[in-house]
């Protein structure tokens, strides 16, 4: 069973940086670098910031993803505007759990809180040409709305990325 808790400054059992200590491995992976919006190295100390950032603002909301009580991902509503009901979504699963549908039944329930407890209209995603993540998004009812030029550098070339989005009544 999936289920998603809050992400808070470090505590866990994953030593001292607790889970975000897994979160730094997994966005350094050579598997998922290229999806994510810097192809930078994360760094821990810098994740510790990120959780302290992310769990007091409130125009955005991270979750980590348990599977079975397992951590095997994260995921989150980021640049919230409450004004217009929008918001982007974020996810990333462990590269080594992926195909298993955790990230299908994860962003049901972020969804759920999208719509029903933020009372969000449109949620959107932005997928680089580098990954073919597009395909899981089409998947999950998110419908194309555009196509974006040169919105990602990659290993010495421009990637242009696909913008999805996804109303409460597009929900398969
Ligand atoms: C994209 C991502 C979140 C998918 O998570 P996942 O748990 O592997 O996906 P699921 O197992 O729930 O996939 C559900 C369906 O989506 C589609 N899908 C998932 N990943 C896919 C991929 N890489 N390419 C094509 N289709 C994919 C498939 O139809 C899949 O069903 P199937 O496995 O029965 O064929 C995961 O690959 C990931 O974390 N990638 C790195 C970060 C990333 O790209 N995040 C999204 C940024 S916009």
């Amino acid at each position: 069973m999936i289920e998603l808790k809050t992400i808070t400054p470090p505590v866990g059992d994953y030593g001292e940086l607790g889970e975000l200590g897994e979160l730094a491995n997994w966005r350094n992976d050579e598997r998922v670098r290229p999806a994510l919006r810097t192809g930078k190295l994360t760094f821990s100390s810098q994740q510790v910031e990120w959780a302290n950032k992310v769990y007091y603002d409130n125009t955005c909301s991270y979750y980590f993803i348990y599977y079975n009580k397992i951590l095997v991902g994260y995921c989150g509503l980021d640049k919230i505007s409450f004004e217009n009901k929008t918001a982007e979504i974020s996810l990333l699963i462990n590269p080594d759990e992926h195909r298993q549908g955790h990230g299908m039944e994860a962003v049901i329930l972020l969804l759920d809180i999208a719509f029903d407890k933020l009372k969000l209209k449109l949620i959107y995603a932005e997928v680089n040409d580098t990954t073919s993540a597009i395909e899981f998004w089409l998947a999950q009812g998110f419908m194309v709305e555009a196509f974006l030029k040169d919105r990602k550098f990659w290993k010495g070339k421009f990637y242009n990325s696909t913008i999805l989005n996804i109303e409460k009544e597009d929900r398969p």
